[in-house]
């Protein structure tokens, strides 16, 4: 047992993290969360329950745990500055400053980064910091645009004309925001998702990933934090060509190489979501960790420990050779409370049935009693792992259709037939 790693988080992404972290043996966890995560609790030696977001908690935790390294799962405690603290008391972290995290944290300053270094894929896009400015704006645009608060919403800021709201409804909308917002062409296609492991300078690609942002079947109802994604065996998604992979992975590289230029070279996970679009892949946002559900895609089909990769991210070497992804396909499917995201009945008994071939990761549940019940987020994770798409999607949906609870899960995620609509769509943009 060589290395003690830190983890900041507590959600599903978390456990993954966790699990992938303890996998081989050689680094031991110490986690600091919010609220104790059982399938984190029982991987960890130590842990404590406190604020995220509090620098001086976090790190007095991890000095007392004697921390060589520490990960940070969510958004928040990036912006509010945890790696910055953590590194002044001599602990380095595979997670970027609050500087280099502005990447998320506020779009105007990522898409203003991206036109100043003349990154491809960037929208038309421009910033308002005036609410009525921005609705008369879009009361004189003759095509649809996305309104963006330039802080973090927690994926619930984003409208889309066209889609969520007609223009007066974006306008109505804008006047309800403070500080500065976004607005940008709509894009049409279809979304993927690139995560990426960075060392300052170098980029180790994971396989691309499907996420599944709406409530319901079909891609209907309110947008939540992601309802389950999917991976294929040869880790590319069949509606995304060798060169707009190529292009997607080019624009990260030069995100990084922009922001080592200006100051904040960039260390931690890399998220890029894109649009593949009739004229190839374009930024729909970054984010400055793994997604959530995305991390369950790609972290436990990893076929060496992150431990060691979160050992070359911090001391600057890393390389493709020591990140492997098995060749398999994977299925992520949520248990959500009824009534999310909207009205979540929370504090209900969930139970989760094991199943073949499947991964169980503990998200927003809350241990009582011996029992887990549901809070108002995310509950509980399904992983389907197999050789095919079909077999994973069977093993994820068979554990979490004989789940109780006054839950629901999507059942089409990762089935044949979403993702030949998925691929009609894109022939039909093309
Ligand atoms: P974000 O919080 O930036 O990821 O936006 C949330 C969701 O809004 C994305 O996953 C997309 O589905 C959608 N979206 C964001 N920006 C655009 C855009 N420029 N065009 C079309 N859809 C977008
Ligand atoms: N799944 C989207 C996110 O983690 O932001």
């Amino acid at each position: 047992m060589g290395m003690k790693i830190l983890l900041v988080g507590s959600g599903g992404r978390e456990h993954a993290m966790a699990e992938a972290i303890t996998r081989d043996g050689e680094a031991a966890l110490s986690a600091f969360m919010a609220r104790r995560n059982p399938g984190i609790a029982r991987l960890a030696k130590g842990t404590r329950i406190g604020k995220e977001t509090d620098p001086g908690q976090v790190r007095d935790f991890a000095v007392a745990e004697k921390a060589d390294y520490a990960i940070i799962g969510p958004e928040a405690p990036l912006e509010a500055g945890v790696v910055d603290i953590l590194e002044e008391s001599g602990i380095p972290c595979a997670g970027p400053t609050r500087a280099a995290a502005r990447l998320e944290t506020d779009k105007a300053f990522c898409r203003d980064m991206m036109a100043a270094h003349g990154i491809a894929g960037c929208p038309r896009y421009r910033v308002f910091r005036d609410p009525s400015e921005a609705a008369a704006f879009i009361g004189d645009s003759e095509s649809d645009l996305v309104v963006k608060p330039a802080g973090l919403t927690g994926g619930k800021g984003v409208r889309v004309m066209g889609e969520q709201v007609d223009r007066a409804g974006a306008m109505a909308y804008v006047r309800t925001l403070s500080g500065s917002v976004v607005l940008e062409e709509r894009l049409l296609g279809e979304e993927f998702t690139l995560q990426a492991f960075v060392d300052g300078t170098r980029l180790v690609p994971a396989p691309l990933v499907q996420d599944h942002k709406r409530a319901f079947e079909g891609d209907t109802g309110p947008n939540t934090g992601g309802m389950g994604s999917y991976s294929m065996p040869d880790h590319r998604l069949p509606f995304v060509s060798e060169a707009d992979y190529g292009k997607a992975l080019r624009i990260m590289e030069d995100v990084v190489r922009a922001l080592a230029r200006e100051g904040h070279p960039y260390r931690g996970i890399l998220y890029g979501q894109f649009m593949n679009t009739r004229d190839g892949p374009r930024v729909v946002e970054f984010n400055a960790r793994f997604g959530d559900p995305e991390a369950m895609n790609v972290l436990p089909i990893m076929t060496n420990s992150l431990a060691g990769v979160i050992a070359g991210i911090v001391e600057g070497n890393l390389s493709a050779k020591k990140v492997g992804f098995g060749k398999v396909a994977t299925v992520c499917k949520y248990l959500v409370p009824e009534g999310y995201p909207d009205s979540p009945r929370s504090g209900e008994p969930v139970t989760p049935a094991p199943g073949n071939g499947v991964r169980l990761y503990y998200a927003n549940v809350e241990e009582r009693g011996g029992a887990l019940h549901t809070l108002t987020s995310r509950t509980l994770a399904f992983v389907g792992i197999a050789g095919t798409l079909e077999e994973a999607e069977a093993a994820a949906e068979a554990a979490a259709s004989s789940s109780g609870g006054r839950v629901y899960h999507r059942r089409d995620i990762g089935t044949r037939d979403l993702l030949a609509k998925r691929t009609a769509h894109m022939e039909a943009i093309r």
